[in-house]
Order: structure tokens, then C-alpha cells, then sequence
């Protein structure tokens, strides 16, 4: 997940950047719900390499910066979506 901070701080000035995050925050929320209405495995991390994904992005790291990555797969046999363990 990355920002364009032109974008929004073109609009809301400094501001935007803050604006920005918030954009994230939300958009981390939609996906878990996406994930857990497919009934998939979800996590996000915020520890990443942010040159190295950048690159692997394809972006700029200051004009669009990595800000999450967010990892989807299928639900593990572990645990059911309550988080005990599966019977
Ligand atoms: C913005 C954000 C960034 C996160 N970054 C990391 C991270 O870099 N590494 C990590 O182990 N957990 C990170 N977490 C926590 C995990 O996403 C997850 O919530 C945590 O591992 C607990 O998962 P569980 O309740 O399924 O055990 C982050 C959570 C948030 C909200």
C-alpha cells in the first residue's frame, strides 16, 4: 500500500499527509473485512523494507511512499476465525 502524497497535499497542504495515513488506516479496515467475508487468512505489516518494496513497486520512495503491506492467503487449518484452535 502506498500514498501518492501529491495528490492529497495538493489539496489539504501539509495536512494531506496526515490525511494520507488515515486514507491507510481505512483502507486496511475494508480489507479485513474483505478477507474475513472470503473467508481468508489477513495481516498487515507495518515492518517492511520500504526501498526494497518501493522498488519492487516500481514507485518512488519520496513521492510515493510504501506505507503497509497488507498479506492475504488461505485461513490456516490453525485456528478458526474466532482464534481457537481448530478441532
Ligand atoms: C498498522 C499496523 C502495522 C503492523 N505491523 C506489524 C509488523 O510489522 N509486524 C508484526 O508482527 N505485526 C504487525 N502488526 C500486527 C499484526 O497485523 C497483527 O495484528 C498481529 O500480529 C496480531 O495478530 P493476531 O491477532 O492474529 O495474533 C501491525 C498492525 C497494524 C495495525
Amino acid at each position: 500500500m502506498t500514498s501518492v502524497l501529491k495528490r492529497t497535499m495538493a489539496k489539504y497542504l501539509h495536512r494531506g499527509y496526515r490525511f494520507a495515513l488515515y486514507d491507510c488506516g481505512a483502507l486496511t479496515q475494508s480489507l479485513y473485512l474483505a478477507g474475513t467475508a472470503l473467508d481468508l487468512d489477513t495481516c498487515v505489516v507495518g515492518g517492511i523494507y520500504d526501498d526494497e518494496l518501493s522498488r519492487f513497486l516500481g514507485v518512488n520512495s519520496v513521492e510515493e511512499p510504501a506505507q503497509l503491506a497488507f498479506l492475504v492467503g488461505p485461513r490456516s487449518s490453525g485456528c478458526d476465525p474466532e482464534g481457537n484452535p481448530a478441532s
